[in-house]
């Protein structure tokens, strides 16, 4: 553990860099980013609860009128709402001929099927039988037990966020060629970022790491994760603390003006990681990475969708007004994940690449 300053929060969010390193000069990191450091941590991670659950897509993106449907693990799947507004979920295949319901409207909660009107309430109906789903305010999950194999949780695990009252929210959506791990494994190295991500990520250190050898996966007796994160938004969960990645490092606005940040990584399950700011500028705000395993592409390459939450908090005053225009932040802020996201999925589908062929050096 490297004892260094706090991040300390100044009037302004925004630091002028003193004296600014060039990306060539910068120190190297691949002698800290061991293998196995990340290979131990992404082991721990997949050895957590999921309770099979998968992310589908964005709450907002389930208006009252129209499903979302994504194929996971090649099982189509649509989730809308119910009269009520509550979400439901079942299988994406009309039980009739079949026809994709992810094209089917939604009218006063019920999905008609737009082939021939078999109209499904979320009740099972004509073999159709719907399935767990959840929705947390931000994300929309589904249950797929035959999929997971692991004892279903009665909800997902989602990691605390800062109240939604208070915070700006945005998704961005993505999938790359590869399997939930190799997202997972690309974001527990923090090392990579002001190397590879020079336009987002400066003057970066790894504070610290998790230990990689006799740690066991955190679980309480009963099997289930034992609060990865936990605490309140905003601090620093004991869990998070044993388990986690700490990160200095400052966000690139233009030129040589950041916001200095210091950022917790943990992997509260086995294809969710969060990015928890524990100090500076938007202190409590998180990043979650989730990975959803879609199916074969026709090349028989593995895909996954990279479901990216930014719930950002602040106690700033101007907050508020930068809440009043979170219609308009939104798009930016999944421009900034897009960008980094172009990124990581080749450094994800690259990974797979190198495994999937006996290559990989890690
Ligand atoms: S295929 Fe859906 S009602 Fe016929
Ligand atoms: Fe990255």
């Amino acid at each position: 553990m490297n004892p260094r300053r706090p991040v300390r929060r100044g009037r302004l969010p925004l630091s002028l860099r003193r004296d600014p390193v060039a990306w060539e000069r910068q120190l190297p990191t691949w002698r800290e980013a061991r293998p196995a450091v990340i290979a131990q941590a992404l082991k721990r991670a997949q050895a957590r609860p999921s309770g099979n659950w998968f992310v589908v897509g964005a709450t907002r993106d389930v208006p009252a009128d129209r499903p979302l449907a994504r194929t996971i693990a090649g099982q189509e799947v649509v989730v809308w709402r119910d009269a009520t507004g509550r979400l439901v979920a079942g299988p994406g295949v009309c039980p009739h001929l079949g026809a994709p319901l992810r094209d089917s409207p939604v009218r006063c909660g019920t999905l008609v099927c737009h082939w021939h009107g078999l109209a499904l309430k979320g009740a099972p109906f004509a073999g159709w039988e719907p399935l767990p789903a959840y929705d947390d305010g931000v994300l929309v999950w589904v249950r797929l037990d035959d999929v997971g194999g692991e004892p279903p949780l009665e909800t997902p695990v989602v990691p605390p966020r800062p109240a939604l009252t208070r915070a700006v929210t945005a998704v961005y959506v993505g999938v790359g060629a590869c399997e939930p791990e190799d997202v997972v494994a690309n974001r527990l190295d923090p090392w990579h970022g002001a190397w590879f991500h020079p336009y987002s990520f400066v003057d970066l250190t790894v504070v610290d790491t998790p230990a990689t050898a006799g740690k066991a996966p955190a679980r309480t007796e009963d099997g289930e994760a034992k609060g990865e994160g936990a605490g309140e938004a905003g601090g620093e969960g004991a869990a998070a603390q044993e388990d986690g990645f700490v990160v200095d490092v400052s966000f690139r606005v233009a030129g040589r003006l950041v916001v200095p940040v210091r950022a917790v990584f943990t992997a509260p399950e086995p294809r969710t990681v969060v990015m928890h700011i524990t100090e500076g500028e938007g202190r409590g705000s998180v990043v979650e990475t989730h990975a959803t395993p879609l199916g074969p592409d026709d090349r028989g390459r593995p895909r996954t969708a990279v479901v990216e939450a930014v719930v950002a908090a602040s106690d700033r005053p101007g907050f508020a007004v930068a809440r009043r225009m979170s219609p308009l932040l939104r798009p930016l802020v999944r421009a900034a994940a897009g960008r980094l996201w172009r990124d990581d999925l080749a450094y994800a589908e690259r990974r797979w690449q190198l495994r999937s062929t006996g290559r990989f050096p890690g």
